[in-house]
């Protein structure tokens, strides 16, 4: 694995929460900040999940709170599978740490220009923050080793037929950064539904007896219970960490190099990630698609990083 600089800019969100964890300790990756949005629930809400993540799993790393509301739409939360909090499940101790004095967008820009070292940019939310950073700071660009994100689909979305809930909350900023010309690596549902967190990965998990394996469990059993209520799954789909496993080993997905384009017509399709799988259309490629994931490396990896607390 090569080493990363990261940037992770997140909705915690119950699977945000397992990125974070596994990106604040991991062995090459040097999680430089965390930077949220609204999404799964209102900035106000995701926020304080992150300082109390950042603060359960002793991550001394700045917190910036990004923009509260997407750049054209209005706020639409995800309360149904991640409840009123953002992150029902958990108890945690009581907070003491607060933000960073600098806003999410002033932070990516400043501390892409100031690094010796390209940054790696991890999103697993809406991508607010990233879009208006580089809309202020185009030449950032520049000094961006990758983005990953999880979001997208080349196939069904999840809250339409044609989108999944990262780019319909704000299409016109994923709009953005696919034609900004970073280098980009999707983790679309396509990979991310087939991690299920099903009964005997909870088992499993719970074996590892520590704090980080205690957040995991409490959390991802009310993350089951509403994935089931709303989709019937017996295990949700743990979307975000596919994101930092790949930087961690990037065998655990298959890509390929497509053209893809964000559908920001206000038609049925309105947040589609229009992946040129076939080549149709002959455009330049823009974005690396997983096309299919190691789902047993990928569970290895994340007990790996509960085990690392
Ligand atoms: O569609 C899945 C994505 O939406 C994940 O990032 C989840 O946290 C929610 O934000
Ligand atoms: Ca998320």
């Amino acid at each position: 694995m090569d080493n990363r600089r990261i940037i992770l800019d997140c909705d915690p969100g119950h699977d945000d929460a397992v990125a974070i964890l596994l990106a604040g300790n991991t062995p090459g990756i040097e999680l430089l900040g965390i930077t949220v949005e609204s999404g799964n629930q209102t900035l106000e809400k995701t926020g304080r999940n992150a300082l109390n993540l950042v603060q359960y799993f002793g991550l001394d790393i700045p917190v910036c709170k990004g923009v509260p509301y997407p750049i054209i739409k209005d706020v639409e939360v995800c309360s149904a599978i991640h409840g009123e909090s953002g992150l029902d499940g958990f108890d945690f101790p009581p907070l003491t740490i607060d933000y960073d004095k600098r806003g999410a967008v002033e932070y990516i820009i400043e501390t892409i220009r100031s690094s010796k070292e390209k940054i790696t940019m991890v999103t697993t939310g809406p991508m607010t923050n990233l879009a208006l950073a580089l809309r202020v700071a185009p030449s950032i660009v520049e000094n961006i080793e990758e983005v990953v994100l999880m979001g997208g689909s080349f196939t069904n979305g999840n809250v339409s037929p044609a989108a999944e809930f990262n780019i319909l909350t704000d299409p016109e900023a994923a709009y953005i950064v696919f034609g900004s010309g970073c280098k980009l690596t999707m983790m679309g549902l396509d990979v991310t539904r087939k991690v299920l967190v099903l009964p005997e990965i909870v088992e499993r998990m719970e074996k590892v007896g520590n704090k980080a394996s205690d957040l995991f469990c409490q959390l991802m059993k009310v993350f089951n219970q509403n994935q089931k209520r709303v989709f019937g799954w017996e295990g949700g789909p743990l979307h975000d960490p596919v994101t930092i496993a790949y930087l961690i080993d990037p065998s655990v997905v298959t890509l390929q190099h497509v053209h893809t384009e964000i559908d920001i017509s206000h038609g049925p399709s309105y947040g589609r990630t229009n992946c040129d799988m076939p080549d149709y259309l002959k455009r330049e490629t823009n974005s690396f698609v997983a096309i299919s994931v190691d789902v047993q490396k990928y569970w290895d990896i994340i007990e790996a990083g509960l085990r690392r607390y």
